[in-house]
């Protein structure tokens, strides 16, 4: 999709925004007196009655899409009031009912380098999924709701909780790992933190849009069961969580319809058996139908009106659609503006809080970076005992990767690789933070001397390697929606590297830059691995604050690391046919048209990420809920009570000598007769512990995570029979275990 006409469409509202004038006047000020719905003390239900009750029918159509976007759709004159980001509804001043400005906000607000503003870059998606830390997730939430805020937005697009079914998958980055339940409950912190800030949320993108390639194009095909218990289980667990504004459907087909008209997905599971209350909006030229899409669930189209414009008049008129349809869609949104609150408290823009995001994004960094191996104490270094360090790796004299596409966050100054005044993000080019690990370092070690090497000539850097007491190797391998990775291996000779800087060194530590897992062939040969992800604004202070010990690491793997691509589901990430590629690149009349399918068939069903390895007996690199600390702990006093929800208690104890945080979690098996994967995760805690300190842990289990999704009876069902409970430190380290019988 052409999607890098974007910077242009943005300089294009910079300027229109400068000439119109841009107002960001509240509900109120807008209409200029007080509505019956204006009265707060109504559900958000009975205001948004009132609204769709008073509105015209034009007013009603213009609420169902977005005003364009060049490359994706035609374009309105109205876009000109909007604030620069991907998506644009004008408000309706007669009413009081204000634009609704989307923004891309999936690690922190897009572009707002394109509109002269500034945002936080977080830790990627994946690595707050990593801290495995509620609260944290609720405070990444926040910071992204407050900066978006301030430049003027009241809704993010955010929210990505497709499952890692294909590790190889482009915007792995920008999701929440392979399990369903850690997944869910870390998006719906997320938006909990975010739309207390009054801005309205979404998760995306429903569903099972588990790999980039042909996404327009790709018809998957799934056990119906599988797919409740896996990909929509994180989706309708997030939504439990949190009264989420908004759901984007995806690309994709399943089972033959385009998911933004697909009445099983849109209609039948999210708004009748989940219940949801809130819109969905077509990903960006993800609509593909009017009646079709409107009677299967579909709000509203973004971000044009290839469909939901005249057609979608036309089709009211003639009595096609029914008015109550339509009214449907569009109390919808009203409700879900006065649930999060952007009618009553409307942004206002003021100046990002930068010192203040900068702390959060640090210390998210801290909770979020993995200890993989850390061989005879290797880490954290002493720096009264360390006199040279060599810190090697592409780039890492000045910056740390980021995950491209539309989650792309601008750095301030540009890409920090490129000549000041020349870093302009551009789509598919890698990004690179200002964030120096060579200068943290160096900050940390002031009495050692910290040469660098970018690792271009393998032989230079093993030569410095080897006249250096450590070698710090940062390693990359770069992500972005619109494209799946070839494969896990490391990029640009990077495996090739690292195996001659460790044979010159025994005393190398690696620090992987990922959207996801990486293959490591020379694991054996190094001493340490921090898995950084895509660290954020303040990557680097955080990874030395780990590396010199000053913060204990406490994350743990929200996906497993395979030993190698043969042993993932599919070997090979399906690719489209020529035809389906051909049809694409003539843009969004044809894609809006349908391209020519090609199948995608997961039969891997519910066993995504840990559970395949688990049930097919693959033995993995690290697996899935595993993360070191420089303490150690202990676990004991295993009790499980049965109940509607059986409690599992037991107690952590902290058996090292320094502070920490363990992430104790919880697996469950099922009844033989269930036919599941030897085991899920089924909750855990994370508990933060002095040297020495024993703390007990209780958790109750829902019900539904201990039971299977019955098709025929389109339900959850909990079979009677044996379920064991398994706790400890990892997927593959439980050294608790009961079993109890439930009924
Ligand atoms: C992406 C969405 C994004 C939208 C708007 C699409 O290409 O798939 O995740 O929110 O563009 O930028």
């Amino acid at each position: 999709m052409p999607l890098q006409v974007r910077p242009l469409l943005n300089r294009f509202f910079a300027l229109t925004l400068l000439i119109s004038g841009f107002c960001l006047c509240t509900a109120s000020a807008q209409s200029g007196k007080t509505q019956p719905w204006s009265n707060s003390s109504l559900s958000p239900d009975e205001r948004a009655s009132m609204v769709v009750k008073a509105m015209t029918l034009d007013e009603k159509i213009s609420f169902l899409h977005g005003t364009g976007m060049m490359g994706l759709s035609p374009m309105s004159p109205l876009a000109v009031n909007s604030n620069g980001g991907a998506g644009y509804v004008p408000g309706i001043p007669r009413l009081g009912v204000p634009a609704i400005q989307m923004s891309d906000a999936a690690y922190g607000v897009r572009n707002s380098g394109e509109n002269g503003r500034y945002s936080t870059a977080l830790p990627a998606d994946v690595a707050g999924a990593a801290s495995w830390d509620l609260d944290a997730g609720y405070e990444y939430g926040a910071l992204i709701g407050r900066e978006l805020r301030a430049q003027g937005y009241n809704m993010t697009l955010g929210g990505g909780v497709n499952l890692t079914r294909e590790p190889r998958n482009g915007r792995t980055f920008e999701y929440l790992g392979e399990d369903p339940i850690l997944a869910g409950k870390m998006v719906g912190s997320v938006m909990k933190g975010l739309q207390a800030q009054h801005v309205l949320g979404d998760i995306k993108h429903y569903a099972l849009n588990d790999q980039e390639s042909g996404r327009n194009a790709v018809n998957i095909t799934i056990d119906k069961r599988a797919a409740r218990e896996s990909d929509l289980l994180a989706f309708e667990i997030g939504l439990q969580e949190t009264d989420i504004a908004a759901v984007m459907c995806s690309y994709n087909r399943l089972d033959g319809d385009y998911a933004c008209e697909n009445k099983y997905l849109l209609t039948d599971v999210l708004k009748n058996a989940w219940n949801f209350k809130g819109f969905v909006l077509s990903d960006w030229g993800g609509a593909h139908s009017v009646e079709k899409a409107s009677a299967a669930g579909m709000d509203h189209e973004q971000p044009g009106w290839i469909f939901y414009g005249d057609d979608y008049k036309k089709a009211v008129e003639s009595g096609k659609i029914p008015t109550t349809e339509l009214d449907d869609h569009v109390h919808r949104i009203l409700r879900a503006m006065f649930a999060t609150g952007v009618i009553d408290d409307p942004p206002q823009k003021s100046v990002v809080d930068v010192v203040g995001g900068f702390e959060v994004a640090q210390k998210l960094a801290e909770q979020s970076t993995v200890l993989l191996k850390n061989d005879h104490g290797q880490l954290p270094l002493d720096v009264a005992k360390i006199h040279s360090i060599a810190v090697i790796g592409p780039h890492a004299d000045v910056g740390m990767i980021s995950g491209g596409g539309s989650a792309q966050v601008d750095p301030p100054g540009g890409n920090a690789i490129m000549p000041p005044g020349k870093g302009q993000t551009r789509w598919l080019e890698k990004i690179w933070f200002p964030t120096s690990p060579l200068k943290a370092i160096r900050a940390k070690a002031s009495g050692a001397s910290v040469q660098f090497d970018s690792g271009a000539d393998p032989a230079t850097a093993a030569a410095l390697a080897k006249s250096a007491d450590v070698a710090i190797v940062f390693a990359y391998q770069w992500e972005s929606e619109g494209m799946d990775l070839e494969s896990l291996s490391l990029p640009e000779h990077q495996d090739e590297l690292i195996a001659k800087v460790a044979a010159a060194n025994p005393h190398t530590v690696v620090v992987i830059e990922s959207g996801g897992p990486v293959t490591m062939p020379w694991v054996d040969q190094v001493s340490g691995v921090l898995e950084a992800w895509y660290a954020g604004s303040r990557g680097a202070d955080a990874v030395a604050n780990l590396i010199f010990g000053e913060v204990n690491p406490s994350a743990k793997l929200p996906i497993t690391f395979p030993r190698s691509e043969a042993d993932l589901p599919h070997p090979k990430v399906v690719m489209p046919p020529k035809a389906a590629i051909d049809a694409d690149r003539e843009g969004w009349k044809r894609i809006a048209a349908g391209l020519p399918a090609f199948p995608v068939t997961y039969n891997e069903g519910v066993k995504v990420g840990y559970k395949w390895y688990d049930a097919e007996n693959k033995p993995v690199l690290f697996p899935f809920g595993y993360g070191l600390s420089y303490t150690t702990y202990s676990y004991s006093n295993l009790k499980v009570t049965p109940g509607k929800n059986p409690r599992v208690t037991f107690t952590v104890t902290n058996t090292g000598n320094r502070a920490g945080a363990e992430v104790a979690e919880v697996y469950a098996s099922l009844p033989a007769a269930a036919s599941e994967p030897p085991k899920r995760l089924v909750g855990w805690s994370k508990v933060k512990l002095n040297a020495g300190e024993s703390k007990d842990v209780a958790i109750e289990v829902d019900a539904k995570y201990l039971s299977i999704f019955n098709v025929e009876k389109n339900g959850w069902q909990l079979l009677p029979g044996d379920y064991g409970f398994m706790v400890g430190g990892s997927s593959q380290s439980l050294p608790l275990k009961e079993s109890i019988g439930l009924k």
